[in-house]
């Protein structure tokens, strides 16, 4: 159990260093200077996947303490996600995380306002540790339970990261079971433009990693074999990218790339990884760029945000950078620890939620397929 604690805590290293790096206040402090009257205090708890997360949240912005205990190492040699290893996964560790977080921010029970959880989308024996959880920490210290969205959650990471950022705006939202075009009218209220008829953006890279035996996630080893790739090395199809539409498809692509490293094989000719990899990504970034400028310019916004793993990836952040400056459009986007699973954009979220009076009973259920724009 110890060795437990020590991995669980290693894995959190990173998102320490992050509170560091923006100067957060992580230290213990005997008298709770953190806290003042009137303060909204949120602890929020992610489980969705393979992350266990909790973290402290002050007035919606302000992270107090973001513990993230990742499970890659675990489903690494898997190849992927295994959903019933990530649900006992998240049992031995969410307790600590719990801790950690209160301690990081250096606070108590006794200071928390409010509980936020995600309760979907996302596998649903993973949502229901993080909400069972929640639900018992509600229910004993006597305080409301907010549930959120997990996409909501990813979208609110730019409201931590740019204190000046407000609705309206569009944002694309990219990860490893969501790509969607959305526009966010206000706090909490979506609609949904575009989104993937069949594989999410993450996903592709994901498979056509794992099809190259390269590692999971893929998104990161591709992204880094890419700076040594041509992009225009191999002419892979770009779905939709001339349709009137803002929806996207990237299975197509993905079954390319499947045919192209086949028929390599078969014909025994030498593979160029880092080609494939270039002119995989090229792909993809250019449906989503094009794609999301072009919802900016048809409804007449001027600020777009970026959220979700795939956030992470440097060709996209280059791309939506070299295009948003052209049209005049302001880009944001989260720092790292912030585009891929993590607590405090769900604590984010859950303020906005609690503050416009949003307030679950202890009969809330995970909800695997939750959508952006029901609730
Ligand atoms: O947001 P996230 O942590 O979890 C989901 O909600 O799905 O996203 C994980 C996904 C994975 O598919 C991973 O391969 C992808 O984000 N990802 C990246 C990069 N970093 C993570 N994709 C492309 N480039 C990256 N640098
Ligand atoms: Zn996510």
């Amino acid at each position: 159990m110890s060795e437990n604690i020590s991995t669980v805590r290693d894995n959190c290293k990173k998102s320490e260093e992050y509170l560091k790096n923006n100067s957060f206040n992580i230290e213990k402090t005997e008298e709770n200077t953190n806290v003042a009257n009137g303060d909204i205090i949120t602890l929020a708890i992610e489980s969705s996947c393979d992350e266990t997360a909790c973290s402290i949240v002050k007035n919606g912005r302000e992270v107090l303490s973001n513990i993230i205990s990742t499970q890659i190492e675990t489903h690494k040699k898997f190849g992927g996600v295994v959903p019933e290893i990530a649900s006992r996964k998240h049992i031995e560790n969410i307790d600590i995380v719990v801790q950690d977080a209160l301690d990081s921010a250096g606070l108590g029970f006794k200071d928390i306002t409010h509980i936020a959880v995600t309760y979907g989308p996302g596998l649903v024996g993973a949502l229901l540790v993080g909400l069972s959880y929640a639900k018992a920490l509600s229910f004993t210290l006597g305080i409301p339970l907010v549930g959120v969205n997990h996409i909501e959650g990813h979208l609110s990471a730019n409201y931590i990261e740019h204190k000046d950022l407000k609705p309206p705006f569009i944002t694309l939202i990219v990860s490893g079971g969501h790509t969607h075009l959305v526009e966010v009218k206000d706090y909490g209220k979506y609609e949904v433009i575009g989104k993937t008829k069949d594989d999410a953006s993450g996903e592709a890279f994901d498979k056509v990693a794992r099809a190259m035996k390269l590692g999971y996630p893929g998104g990161p080893i591709i992204d880094k074999m890419a700076k040594n790739g041509n992009p225009k090395a191999i002419d892979f199809p770009k779905a939709l990218i001339n349709d009137d539409g803002y929806d996207f498809s990237f299975s197509g692509l993905k079954s390319s790339v499947l045919n192209y490293l086949n028929s390599m094989k078969m014909k025994n000719e030498e593979i160029n990884e880092s080609d494939v990899c270039a002119s995989f990504q090229d792909a993809v970034v250019d449906v989503l760029s094009h794609k999301a400028i072009k919802l900016c310019k048809d409804k007449g916004y001027n600020t777009i945000t970026l959220s979700g793993g795939v956030a992470a990836n440097s060709a996209l952040r280059k791309k939506m950078k070299e295009l948003s400056g052209r049209e005049n459009l302001d880009l944001k986007y989260p720092s790292l620890i912030l585009c891929t699973d993590n607590a405090a954009m769900i604590g984010c979220a859950g303020y906005y939620r609690y503050v416009g009076g949003r307030r679950d009973g202890m009969d809330l259920n995970a909800v695997p397929n939750l959508k952006i724009d029901k609730g």
